[in-house]
């Protein structure tokens, strides 16, 4: 970068909050996928003031500005893949209000998710998203990439929860957008707009939420199969029978035994799958809602045990939250990813990643939201072994084509990035799909923010637009380590 420009950035953000150095870069440089792409230098701003003239800047020098969260994103949304500026909104970590009376919340993007949690519970408020990162991931980036969770499947996700935001466009405009009401239809909807954009569309600055209660109470049940597929079948029946969990979670056995030395009420040796339920609400309902579950279960092959604590509960959200990283127990590279199906497809799609690992010599594992159909499929292989990565590349090709084939879609909540772009056409309809680049062109004519994300796989190279399209290597590593 320019010394011009450096000096330029000092001068909007102060020289203590401006990294140049290879070893500040560095950390920097990486995100939940375990890439890595080294940036030219780091800011730390701390105002919309700051961000607007740092992105005048970029467009008239025309360098890439990347915004950054907490780097826990699962696709490379954060990485600075062509070099350039990135913007580590962590100073900007500032509740600024919880207006109890009306069941908002207006936040810096910097806060973290876990930490507002906290904070609302102290007033019996709830900020429901819960990505199994929310100890250390940001509330920008949840925006960023409408974050999900396993309570997603009763109150929805971050997109539930954003009525307004204030945004710096990538030209340097500030902005607020949206509403502090319930309700709101006045004008397009801009906020549903960035919400999701994968940090391609402008810079938050601040963000307003909508709460809801906290419940009085809660119950957690663990469910325990010994054949697979009945754990799979029963996600729909749930539902049908009319009970509302608010979480229900789904491992197979290999998820299970990653995480098993975790848990002092380990599931039985024999176990294919087990699904963690939850029921929240008043004392009244939730005691409701437990004498249905039993009554449904009565007769079923499977065992339940009911969390006795908020000890073991926590222990087995705490063992749930942990299975992407203790993958890396297996191999020591993954494909990680987070298909949607309709519920009544989940054991279809189990089964088919079952045969995919077969194929193709394999450990695949399968966990996750089953309440709403969004299953973690984990393909592991070792990248120093060539053949292997290239089985584990064709299996994810197939794995998209059969979610698309049963009805789902490529991506439940972490999004597209760099590590799913090429398969995009799979997906999106060709229209759409033009669109949605020219309204990245129509907010950013310099193409100066996060360049190289979502579309750039068949932007890029035209030889490479059809979903057939390998995968260059850089598709390939994702998600190390990251709790
Ligand atoms: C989870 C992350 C991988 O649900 O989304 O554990
Ligand atoms: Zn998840």
């Amino acid at each position: 970068m320019k010394r011009e420009i450096i000096h330029a950035l000092e001068k909007i953000v102060g020289k203590a909050h401006l990294a140049t150095s290879t070893e500040e870069c560095a950390c920097y440089s990486f995100d939940g996928t375990g890439r890595s792409f080294m940036p030219e230098a780091v800011a730390f701003p701390d105002s919309p003031g700051q961000i607007s003239g740092i992105l005048r800047l970029a467009n008239r020098y025309r360098f890439p500005v990347i915004p950054r969260g907490a780097g826990s994103g699962m696709t490379g949304g954060s990485l600075p893949v062509r070099g350039g500026l990135v913007l580590a909104m962590g100073r900007m970590n500032r509740i600024i209000e919880i207006d109890t009376a009306n069941m908002i919340a207006v936040v810096e993007p910097g806060v973290i998710t876990g930490e507002l949690q906290a904070r609302l519970a102290r007033h019996r408020l709830k900020y429901p998203p819960d990505p199994a990162s929310l100890k250390f991931c940001s509330l920008g980036g949840n925006v960023a990439e409408c974050a999900g969770g396993p309570s997603a499947v009763k109150y929805g996700v971050t997109r539930d929860y954003v009525i307004g935001l204030e945004v710096v466009l990538p030209t340097g405009e500030i902005m607020r957008t949206g509403v502090r009401t319930e309700k709101g239809v006045v004008g397009y909807d801009l906020t549903r707009l960035f919400i999701g954009s994968e940090g391609t569309l402008g810079v938050f600055t601040r963000l307003v939420l909508r709460l809801v209660p906290l419940p009085a109470a809660r119950e957690t049940f663990l469910l325990t199969f010994s054949s697979l597929r009945s754990a799979t079948t029963l996600v729909a029946a749930i539902f049908r029978t009319g009970l509302t969990p608010c979480t229900l979670e789904y491992m197979d056995a290999t998820a299970i035994q990653v995480v098993r030395d975790r848990l002092d009420h380990p599931p039985p040796p024999r176990t294919q799958a087990l699904l963690i339920l939850e029921f929240d609400g008043s004392h009244a309902e939730v005691a409701r809602q437990r004498q249905r579950l039993e009554e449904f279960l009565k007769g079923q092959d499977l065992t339940c045990r009911r969390a006795e604590n908020d000890t073991e509960r926590e222990e087995l959200w705490q063992a749930r939250r942990s299975i992407s990283p203790a993958t890396f127990a297996l191999r020591p590279d993954k494909i990680s990813e987070d298909v949607v199906v309709p519920r009544s497809r989940i054991p279809d799609l189990v089964e088919f990643t079952s045969s995919l690992a077969g194929r193709y010599g394999l450990t695949i594992l399968t966990f996750g939201h089953a309440g709403d159909g969004n299953i973690h499929v984990n393909i592991m292989f070792d990248r120093r072994e060539r053949q292997e990565q290239d089985r584990a590349l064709a299996a994810r090709k197939e794995l998209f084509r059969q979610v698309v084939e049963l009805g789902g879609t490529l991506s439940g909540e972490h999004g597209i990035g760099i590590t799913k772009s090429a398969f995009l056409p799979m997906e999106v309809d060709p229209v759409a799909l033009d669109l949605m680049q020219r309204i990245k062109h129509l907010f950013d004519p310099a193409g100066i923010l996060n360049p190289g994300k979502i579309f750039s796989q068949f932007t890029a190279d035209s030889k490479v637009s059809t979903p057939d399209a390998s995968p260059s290597p850089r598709h390939l590593r994702i998600d190390r380590k990251y709790d």
